[in-house]
Formats: structure tokens, C-alpha cells, sequence
């Protein structure tokens, strides 16, 4: 493997080390903090706030690994020398980059409302906008086919939405009723979007050659499932 490749994988691995283990542990928690919460005196007290506290890591985690993601399409497309628009949009693209990460962090510590739905969003605009850029593969952007449907990269933006939401409203699902139902609709379609992107995260891995295998195999036609055959070479 090559240092491209390790980079290609950096995403993947911490999707299955840390972020799968806390989605199954932040689900858990959940549902002892609804059970308690409905009068099961037997289950620890802390269930609430400790689901809160993972759910806050698991919301910051998945930004993280599909900021990761998204810097690794980009930078991994081409050699960086050969990067289209040049030096100018990667400054750009850099400056997008680090904006998003200081709305994250700043999503992290807010307290006001309108700072947190600030900063919520302003988070899930830079990881749309990095997803926008050309090098970033998408199956289709068209609702209306069925391909989009099983897009990692559009269920992975949705996802990172709903985990930012739950991240700005915290306060609010700790202290309304119809916030936390709103809370638990969500987040149980987040569950879903978790499963489908384990789904089609593995397909994708299954998919990308190494690098070295590149030039040879993006020669093969993809819709066709044919490749052209390998020149034989001959041995003295
Ligand atoms: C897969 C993800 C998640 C699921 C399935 C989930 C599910 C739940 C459930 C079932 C409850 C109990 C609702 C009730 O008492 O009726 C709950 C409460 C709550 N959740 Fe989540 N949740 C998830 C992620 C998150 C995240 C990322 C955060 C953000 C930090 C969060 C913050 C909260 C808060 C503040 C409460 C109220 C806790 C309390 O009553 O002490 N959750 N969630
Ligand atoms: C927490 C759940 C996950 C989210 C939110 C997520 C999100 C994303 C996003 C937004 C991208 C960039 C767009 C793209 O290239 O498709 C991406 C790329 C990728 N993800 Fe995930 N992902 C998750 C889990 C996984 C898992 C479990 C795997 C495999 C084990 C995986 C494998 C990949 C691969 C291989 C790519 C690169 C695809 C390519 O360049 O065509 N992902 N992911």
C-alpha cells in the first residue's frame, strides 16, 4: 500500500473502530434514558447524561471522519501539483476547511440559541460545499434516480445533518417534550442512514482500486462489467 492508499482508508477505519461502536452504545443509552425517564426505577440514573454526553462525540466524530473523507477525494484525485484551478482554490478549499472546523468546535461551546443554529449549519454548509467540488464522486445528484438513492456520499451529508441537529439541540431535547420526540423520529432515521452507509461504504471500499492498480483498471468499462485484456508479456 501507498501512502494514498493509507490516506483512502483512514475514513473507513475510523468509521468501523470508533465511530460504529458509539452509534451502538449512544442507541442503547437512548433507549434506557426514554425507559427511566417513563418510570423503570431499576435503570442507572445516569443514563440520560451519559447518552448525551456520547451522542455529543458521536456527532462531532461523524463530521470528523467525513471532513477526512472529503479531503481524501479531493487531495487523492490528482497529484496536488496538477489540482484544477491551482494554487488559488486550494487556498479556497483550505480556507472552507478550517471555517468548518472552527463552526464545529464553536457548535461545541455555544449556549445561545441563534449561535447554535448559527454554527450548526455553517457546519453543514462547508461539508456540503467540500462535497460539491468535482473531484468528490457522487452516483447521481437527480432525486428522480433511483442511483441517488444509494449514494454513500448524499445518505453520509443527510446523516451528518441530523447529528448536528441533535448536537444544536440539545438543550432543547433535554427540556421539551416535542423536541424530544422530534429527537428520537430523527435519530431513528439516522439509525437507518448508519446502516445503509455501512452498506454502501463497504460496496465503495470493494469498488477503489489501489493506487498502483489504477491506471490499469479505470481503462475497464464500468457499466459494461468488461475489461479490456491484459497485454501478455511474453518472458525470454
Ligand atoms: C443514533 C443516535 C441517537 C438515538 C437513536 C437517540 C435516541 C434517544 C432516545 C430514545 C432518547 C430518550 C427520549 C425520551 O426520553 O423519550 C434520547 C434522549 C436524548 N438525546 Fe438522543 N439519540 C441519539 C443521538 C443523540 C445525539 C447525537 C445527541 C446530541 C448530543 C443526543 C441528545 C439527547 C438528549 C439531550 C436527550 C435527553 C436526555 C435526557 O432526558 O436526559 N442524542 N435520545
Ligand atoms: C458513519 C457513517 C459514515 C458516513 C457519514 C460516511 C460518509 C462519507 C462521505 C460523505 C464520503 C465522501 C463522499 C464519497 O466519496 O462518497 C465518504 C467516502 C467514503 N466512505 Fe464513508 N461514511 C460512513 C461510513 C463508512 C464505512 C463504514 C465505510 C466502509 C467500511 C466507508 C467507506 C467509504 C469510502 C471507501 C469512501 C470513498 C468513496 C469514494 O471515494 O468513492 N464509509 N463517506
Amino acid at each position: 500500500m501507498q501512502g494514498v492508499d493509507w490516506l483512502a482508508i483512514l475514513h473507513p477505519a475510523l468509521a468501523v473502530v470508533l465511530i460504529y461502536p458509539l452509534i451502538g452504545m449512544v442507541i442503547r443509552l437512548g433507549i434506557q434514558a426514554r425507559h427511566r425517564r417513563l418510570g423503570d426505577r431499576k435503570l442507572p440514573a445516569t443514563s440520560g447524561s451519559e447518552h448525551t454526553d456520547l451522542g455529543r462525540w458521536l456527532s462531532a466524530g461523524v463530521v470528523i471522519i467525513v471532513l477526512i473523507a472529503l479531503v481524501s477525494a479531493i487531495v487523492t484525485h490528482q497529484p496536488l501539483s496538477e489540482l484544477s484551478g491551482g494554487l488559488p482554490r486550494g487556498l479556497q478549499l483550505l480556507l472552507v476547511l478550517l471555517g468548518t472546523s472552527i463552526s464545529l468546535v464553536a457548535l461545541w461551546h455555544a449556549t445561545a440559541k441563534a449561535l447554535r443554529l448559527l454554527f450548526a449549519l455553517l457546519t453543514w454548509l462547508g461539508v456540503i460545499s467540500l462535497g460539491a467540488q468535482s473531484e468528490v464522486w457522487r452516483l447521481s445528484d437527480n432525486p428522480l434516480d433511483p442511483q441517488f438513492w444509494q449514494s454513500h456520499y448524499w445518505a453520509g451529508v443527510a446523516v451528518t445533518g441530523l447529528m448536528l441537529f441533535s448536537l444544536g439541540a440539545r438543550p432543547e431535547i433535554l427540556r421539551q417534550l416535542g423536541w424530544r420526540r422530534i429527537h428520537v423520529a430523527a435519530n431513528l432515521l439516522a439509525a437507518v442512514l448508519f446502516t445503509i452507509q455501512g452498506i454502501t461504504g463497504t460496496r465503495d471500499l470493494l469498488e477503489i482500486p489501489l493506487g498502483w492498480q489504477k491506471s490499469t483498471l479505470y481503462q475497464c468499462d464500468s457499466k459494461g462489467m468488461v475489461c479490456p485484456p491484459l497485454s501478455s508479456k511474453t518472458t525470454p
